[in-house]
C-alpha cells in the first residue's frame, strides 16, 4: 500500500527532545515516506534535535529558529526549502508563557507577559505561515498545523495566559485558512489532551490536572503523544483534502464531557 506522505517535504517547529508533540508527528511523517526538517530553539537543545534527526528515515536539514527572530526565521526557512527541494508540510508546535502569567491570576498580567506570550505561542503561526506560503504555492498547496489545547474555549486556572493565547491561535488558524485556502493550503490546530512533555511541566499542577481530567474522560484515560503524531499524519495527508479552519480535539473525548 503506497505510504500516505510518500514524497511530501515537511518542516517541523517545535521539537525539544523525545517527548515532544513535534517529534511523534515528525516520527508519523517519517514512517509515512516524507522527509523531515528539524528546527531547534536554541544551543541547548541542539545536540538532543541532531541525535533525534539521525534517527529518521529521511531526515532533511536540521537549523536554528527561534521565533522571536525573524532574520533567522527567513535564513532557516530559506535554507529548509532549498535542503528538501521545497516545503509541502508545516508543524507549529512552539508556546511560551512565564511562570508567574500561568499560575497567577490573568488581572495581573503585565503588558509585557502578554505580549511575550501572544509573541511565541501565536503571532509566530502567522510569521510562519506567511514564510511557508510561497514554496507550498509553489507546490500547489500544502498543510499547516499547530498545537492547541481546550484552555482556548473554557478558562482552565492554571493555564491562565496561556488559554488566552490558544484562543488567538485558534482564530489565527481560522484567517490563515481563509487567506490561504484559494492556494490549496490547509490550516488546521489539533486540540490535544495533557501529554507529560516539558511544556507541560511548566504548568503548575499539571500531574494532577491530568489525572482529574482523564479520570472524567470518555476513554478513561490519558492519550499518547503517539496518538497525537496520527492526527498530524491525517491532517498532512490527503486523507484530510477538505478539512482546513479546523481545531480538532485529540483528547479521548474529554471536550464532550459537561461534568
Ligand atoms: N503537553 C500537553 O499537554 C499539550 C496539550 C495541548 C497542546 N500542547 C501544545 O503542544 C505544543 C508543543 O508542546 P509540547 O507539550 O510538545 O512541549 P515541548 O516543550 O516539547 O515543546 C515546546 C516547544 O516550543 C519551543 N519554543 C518555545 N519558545 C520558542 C521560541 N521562542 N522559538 C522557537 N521555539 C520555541 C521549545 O523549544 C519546544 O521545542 C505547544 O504549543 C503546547 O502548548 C501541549
Amino acid at each position: 500500500m503506497a505510504k500516505l506522505v510518500e514524497g511530501k517535504r515537511a518542516l517541523i517547529v517545535g521539537v525539544a527532545n523525545k517527548r515532544s508533540i513535534a517529534w511523534s508527528i515528525a516520527r508519523a511523517l517519517d514512517e509515512n515516506g516524507a522527509s523531515i526538517a528539524l528546527t531547534y530553539q536554541n544551543e541547548r537543545v541542539e545536540k538532543d534535535v541532531r541525535k533525534l534527526s539521525e534517527t529518521l528515515a529521511s531526515p532533511g536539514p536540521v537549523v536554528p529558529l527561534d521565533v522571536q527572530d525573524d532574520a533567522q526565521m527567513d535564513a532557516s526557512m530559506a535554507e529548509v526549502a532549498a535542503g528538501l527541494g521545497g516545503i509541502d508540510i508545516l508543524v507549529h508546535a512552539v508556546a511560551f508563557a512565564r511562570q508567574e502569567d500561568l499560575s497567577g491570576r490573568l488581572v495581573d498580567v503585565s503588558r509585557d507577559g502578554f505580549l511575550l506570550s501572544m509573541d511565541i505561542s501565536a503571532y509566530s503561526l502567522v510569521a510562519l505561515a506567511g514564510r511557508v506560503e510561497p514554496h507550498m504555492r509553489e507546490a500547489g498547496g500544502g498543510s499547516i498545523m499547530t498545537l492547541s489545547y481546550i484552555a482556548a474555549d473554557r478558562a482552565m486556572p492554571g493555564y491562565t495566559m496561556m488559554g488566552v493565547s490558544k484562543s488567538a491561535l485558534e482564530s489565527v488558524v481560522r484567517y490563515l485558512a481563509w487567506d490561504l485556502g484559494e492556494a490549496g493550503i490547509r490550516v488546521n490546530a489539533i486540540s490535544a489532551g495533557p501529554v507529560r512533555t516539558l511544556a507541560a511541566r511548566g504548568i503548575p499542577g499539571f500531574s494532577d490536572m491530568a489525572d482529574a481530567i482523564a479520570a472524567r474522560t470518555p476513554l478513561r484515560r490519558e492519550i499518547t503523544t503517539d496518538e497525537v503524531g496520527a492526527a498530524g499524519l491525517f491532517l498532512a495527508s490527503d486523507l484530510s483534502s477538505a478539512v482546513t479552519g479546523e481545531a480538532m480535539f485529540v483528547d479521548a473525548g474529554f471536550h464532550a464531557m459537561g461534568l
